[in-house]
């Protein structure tokens, strides 16, 4: 599916945000692990967080819908018959493997043409140092994935890439495991799982950069609310800041500081936002967040420890530097290469298209502003974070832009054209 998008005049008014993917994944996972019920309230349905949904179905574990409940039975796993098919999710495929590299059966994951050339040595590592067995394709390296369930041990692990799906998988193997563990993080990453673990009754520690997690811990199944999420916001932030005379409000959304990196990025570069309504819901910050537009936006540079919480954002900052005062630089982003698309290269080829002033660097980016981006046609390299990029992009282009394959924003936000539109934006789709 193509959709043709206009340069709009402006964008007015209040909504809310779909609930958060990275927590939604996790409550189900929490849940299925924890003795008793968990019902889970704002669970994201997008088909990242349905694929870890289907996947745990598939190892028996009970999963009901009510009243836009959801409500999982705690109770032990059973071999799936079948591949477990982690679709597009690199969460879904990481956070299990972890589980089930504790359980005493035997499990295959893979994924779609995109998750299968992900990287996956970087969990085959730590799990196989825990006494794990787990095997990839290519020597040991992508989906799909064996595992044979094994007895594990805590280990001592120092991570080489920041990733809080990487983390995620061994403080979910460890808590089935002998021991304890210890991870230390190059850089900090979200920290939903830790805080989930504390929230469902689980134990860790911190001490800097290092988690100390114990092992064979016993969870209990809880309600969990699950906030807007941050980087779903994110594209009406960004709309709001580039489109003249406007002010958005964005309510309930989570506002976990290993999130908003993006709000400190908006204000180096000379953005106002507002937050308000703070509070903590089931272990999460969430909020509000009013955003003006910026009539000078200037460029800034991103430093490498600043990526981690601004991963997912980062095609937005690539918009937003197309189109401020000066130079935007991003350093020491490699991680974007292996995403659901290779985020560097899509995000500078595409808005090239679009008359930006963008350099394609091995871990980053430089990009120049320019007065103004031109509509023409772009694609979306099948990756809903581009997808969704290119229509900010599109709000400030002269004319028409086209965007081709933008079914893809099903994947974190099946609702972003609907609420856009119920912000009066028109949308054209084409088949
Ligand atoms: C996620 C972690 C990040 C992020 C992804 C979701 C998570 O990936 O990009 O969208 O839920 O833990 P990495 O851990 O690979 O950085």
């Amino acid at each position: 599916m193509n959709v043709i998008s206009k340069k709009i005049e402006k964008l007015l008014g209040e909504i809310e945000v779909p609930g958060d993917k990275s927590i939604s994944h996790r409550s189900l996972i929490f849940g299925s692990i924890s003795e008793g019920e968990t019902i889970i309230f704002n669970f994201l349905k997008s088909a990242d967080s349905l694929a870890t949904l289907d996947c745990l179905r598939k190892l028996g574990v009970e999963i009901e819908e009510e009243n836009k409940k959801i409500i999982v039975k705690g109770n032990e796993y059973k071999e799936s018959e079948e591949i477990l098919d982690c679709k597009n999710s690199g969460t879904t495929i990481r956070l299990l493997s972890g589980v089930l590299s504790a359980k005493p059966f035997y499990s295959v994951l893979t994924g779609d043409t995109s998750l299968i050339k992900r990287p996956m040595d970087r969990i085959i590592k730590p799990i196989s140092m825990m006494g794990g067995k787990i095997y990839g394709r290519c020597e040991n390296k992508y989906p799909p994935l064996t595992i044979i369930g094994k007895k594990l041990k805590g280990i001592n692990f120092k991570m080489d890439v920041a990733s809080a799906q990487v983390k995620s998988c061994i403080i979910l193997a460890t808590l089935f495991a002998e021991g304890e563990t210890i991870i230390e993080e190059p850089y900090q990453t979200r920290d939903h799982t830790e805080r989930m673990l504390q929230y469902f009754g689980g134990y860790i520690e911190k001490e800097k950069n290092k988690i100390i997690v114990k092992g064979k811990q016993k969870l209990k199944g809880k309600e969990i609310f699950i906030p807007g999420d941050f980087s779903s916001a994110s594209y009406f932030i960004s709309a709001s800041l580039i489109v003249p005379d406007s002010s958005i409000i964005i309510k309930n959304v989570g506002l976990n500081p290993t999130r908003t990196g993006f709000l400190k990025i908006i204000e180096k570069m000379g953005g106002h936002f507002e937050t308000f309504n703070k509070k903590e819901i089931s272990g999460e910050p969430v909020g509000d967040i009013k955003v003006y537009y910026c009539e000078r936006l200037k460029g800034t540079e991103i430093l490498p420890e600043e990526v981690p919480n601004i991963i997912d954002e980062i095609p937005l900052i690539a918009v937003l530097g197309s189109i401020a005062e000066g130079k935007t630089i991003v350093k020491g982003a490699r991680e974007l290469r292996v995403k659901e698309s290779d985020r560097i290269k899509a995000i500078t080829t595409e808005l090239k298209k679009l008359g930006a002033k963008i350099e394609e660097k091995e871990d980053g980016f430089i990009v120049e502003g320019v007065k103004k981006l031109k509509g023409t046609k772009v694609n979306s390299w099948n990756d809903h974070r581009i997808a969704m990029a290119l229509v900010v992009a599109s709000f400030i282009a002269e004319g028409e832009t086209i965007i081709e394959n933008v079914e893809c924003v099903d994947i974190s936000f099946p609702e972003f054209f609907k609420k856009f539109a119920s912000l009066g934006v028109e949308f054209n789709f084409l088949n």
